[in-house]
């Protein structure tokens, strides 16, 4: 597997872009390389296929505008969901047909144009302490119920994970309601939203405050690093909504570039992407949960307990983010 700086691919493409085609695919990845390269070079090993990742932390999108018909992706894959939507609504990908990928992700977590697919779910978690809580049966509603006044940390309401939560509750309660439990909560934070999720876990671990809400998978990153490992120690996971419609799942996905010069190359390592071997070992890498259901979550994933999912398909969260963001912006969310 090769990985190409920005500067170094557009040199490649100038040079040796209709070489490359026929036995390379090229990806865009916002995913980070750690967690892709042990599946690429297992996919290259398998098929004879090269794959070049171009890693971009942001711009994808601007990327692929500015390149054109003649821009060398093959395929995107995304963090989030919102990025996936991005490219959708920018139309910078192409749907793809395949009885492969349909047969190993739910419906609920393709598009229904065939346009993107995800890979991985995480649960948008409520952590509480330990110590002053212990672990709690709480749903999202709660979160703006006055017991919490002052004790709630959490990271912009803008970020992606955040949007996909209000969106979740736009689908499910409608506007009003989701405004009026956007001011609750507000109201209930201890600090102006900001940081990240780990770092919400780390204001509960230093009394800050007593319930952060966070990715699932933060809490595997963070037991594993021996700086964060404390602070993921000092909070209980906590699945919220399981007496009722389940937990809120967020996505990471991927998508085929519409001007992929190697339509049949991409689509052999999407299909790979959504196997159960492939699966398997992302998984185990970032402590998310497997989109396909044959497959089992980690060992470390799988303590922290059987939960039920919201069935909410993820297209409705990508049908509700404009309002979610407008709403944000109306309470005043991180101000
Ligand atoms: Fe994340």
């Amino acid at each position: 597997m090769r990985v190409l700086s920005g500067v170094v691919m557009a040199a490649v493409m100038m040079s040796s872009a209709p070489a490359l085609a026929a036995d390379s695919v090229t990806v865009y990845s916002y995913r980070q390389p750690f967690l892709i390269d042990p599946i690429l070079q297992d996919f290259t090993a398998k098929t004879g296929i090269e794959v070049d990742v171009v890693f971009a932390k942001d711009g994808i999108a601007e990327r692929l505008t500015r390149e054109g018909r003649l821009s060398p992706a093959d395929l995107v894959l995304t963090s989030d969901f919102s990025r996936l939507m991005e490219l959708v609504d920018k139309h910078l990908v192409q749907p793809l047909d395949s009885t492969i990928i349909d047969a190993a992700i739910p419906a609920q977590f393709r598009s229904p144009d065939d346009l993107w697919f995800s890979l991985t779910k995480r649960v948008r978690n409520i952590y509480s302490s330990k110590a002053r809580l212990g672990a709690i049966d709480i749903n999202y509603e709660d979160l703006a119920s006055p017991q919490f006044k002052g004790k709630i940390c959490t990271r912009s309401g803008k970020h992606p994970y955040n949007v996909a939560l209000v969106a979740s509750m736009l689908a499910h309660h409608g506007e009003a309601d989701t405004k009026a439990w956007l001011e609750g909560l507000k109201a209930n934070l201890a600090q102006r939203p900001q940081g990240n999720d780990r770092a919400q876990v780390k204001a509960v671990k230093e009394g800050l405050c007593d319930i952060a809400i966070g990715n699932s998978y933060y809490l595997g990153s963070m037991m594993m690093d021996p700086n964060q490992q404390a602070w993921a120690q000092a909070v209980a996971i906590n699945f919220p909504n399981q007496s009722n419609r389940g937990a809120h799942i967020n996505v990471s996905g991927m998508a085929m570039a519409k001007h992929a010069p190697n339509r049949a190359g991409a689509q052999a390592l999407m299909e790979y992407l959504a196997s159960a071997e492939a699966q398997t070992k992302y998984a185990e890498v970032n402590f998310e949960y497997p989109v396909n259901p044959k497959v089992q979550p980690s060992e470390m994933v799988a303590s922290w307990g059987q939960f039920t999912e919201d069935a909410l398909p993820i297209q409705a969260l990508a049908d509700n983010h404009s309002a979610a963001v407008k709403l944000l912006d109306e309470v005043k969310f991180d101000m």
